[in-house]
């Protein structure tokens, strides 16, 4: 009795050879694709950040070497974020604006030596902030807090300005107030910035998985939660909302953060809105992997890049990993 089927279509014959696979591939990985996240301090010591192994808290010398092994392996977008010392955190934030605040020395000793770098900068107060959120805190007599959203933006217009006089070329504002879009590019406008670009959060949900950053960088809320202004888990069509505001106030890109929890919501927002989407694949992703990886139970680096290959294909036409430089140097 013969075995054979009476199959005339065979999807096995498009996988039947790497050659084969490369011609029907759908999706690609490229170092170009990806923005590396580096975390910055005031010290000369380069620290390594125990909720985040294999991520360090750079000195400016430290940085621009990490920053010359990334683009050495073709990573040519970077993004930056400061630990800020306690004794300059105040409940506005206004080391966020500092012309000789951490970030613009950082942004400034990266582009003199790498021009061709894309830098991009966080905009939020979180890191500079005494009660650690994105906004100004008032807390009433019953001890509710609420966040400031329009006297929030006023002071991430004076700190993205002091970004883009430092040399950034892209700001990114993760602090989800309403209206800081708008305000920050006529702020970079009437400071004669207009080519100074705007990457904006605009999708950002209030996420268990921000856990790991937030204790790199001591930034973690003092009291409350993120939930008045960071997007809830469970809405989607809200997405299509911030990233269609946020494009009409002048956002050039729109992230949709984390990323692999939240793979329908980059691939809607990409199905909807017409200018290019970021992903992130945020401190918590990254950490699964990495504890995963590190008994031996997946293997890191086919894990890391399917990882990322699924970001992609969801639709997003750039991630920001911590993975950035390892993946680029295996993609080149
Ligand atoms: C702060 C900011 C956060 C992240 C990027 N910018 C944390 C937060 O919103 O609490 C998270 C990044 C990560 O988890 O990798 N505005």
């Amino acid at each position: 009795m013969s075995q054979k089927l009476n199959l005339p279509v065979r999807p096995r014959r498009n996988r039947k050879s790497a050659a084969v696979r490369g011609l029907v591939r759908e999706t690609t990985l490229s170092p170009s694709d990806l923005i590396y996240p580096l975390f910055i301090h005031e010290d000369a010591e380069d620290v390594a950040i125990e909720s985040m192994p294999g991520c360090h808290r750079w000195s400016l010398k430290g940085l621009v070497e990490e920053v010359g092994r990334a683009h050495e392996v073709g990573v040519r977008a970077v993004v930056f974020f400061p630990k800020i010392e306690d004794s300059l955190k105040t409940p506005h934030g206004e080391e966020c604006f500092n012309p000789d605040g951490l970030v613009p020395r950082a942004i400034k000793a990266v582009k003199a030596v790498y021009p061709d770098i894309a830098v991009i900068t966080d905009v939020a107060l979180d890191p500079y902030n005494s009660d650690g959120h994105d906004g100004i805190v008032q807390s009433d007599e019953s001890g509710e807090l609420r966040i400031l959203n329009d006297e929030t933006v006023a002071i991430l217009c004076r700190q993205a300005l002091c970004h883009a006089e430092a040399g950034a070329d892209i700001v990114s504002p993760s602090d989800m107030m309403d209206g800081r879009i708008g305000a920050i590019r006529e702020a970079l406008d009437e400071g004669n910035f207009e080519e100074v670009g705007i990457l904006s959060y605009a999708v950002k949900y209030a996420s268990a998985y921000y856990g790991p950053f937030r204790g790199a960088l001591d930034s973690a809320p003092k009291a409350g939660d993120k939930k008045t202004y960071q997007m809830d888990p469970a809405n989607s069509r809200e997405a299509l909302r911030e990233a269609d505001l946020d494009i009409s106030e002048g956002a050039d890109m729109v992230m949709v953060k984390p990323a692999g929890p939240y793979l329908d919501v980059i691939s809607f927002v990409r199905d909807s809105v017409d200018v290019p989407v970021a992903a992130y694949q945020v401190s918590g992703e990254y950490l699964m992997i990495k504890s995963a990886a590190k008994d031996g139970w997946l293997d890191e680096e086919k894990v890391a890049m399917e990882s990322l290959l699924g970001i992609k294909r969801a639709g997003a036409d750039m991630i920001l990993t911590y993975f950035a430089k390892d993946v680029a140097a295996r993609l080149s």
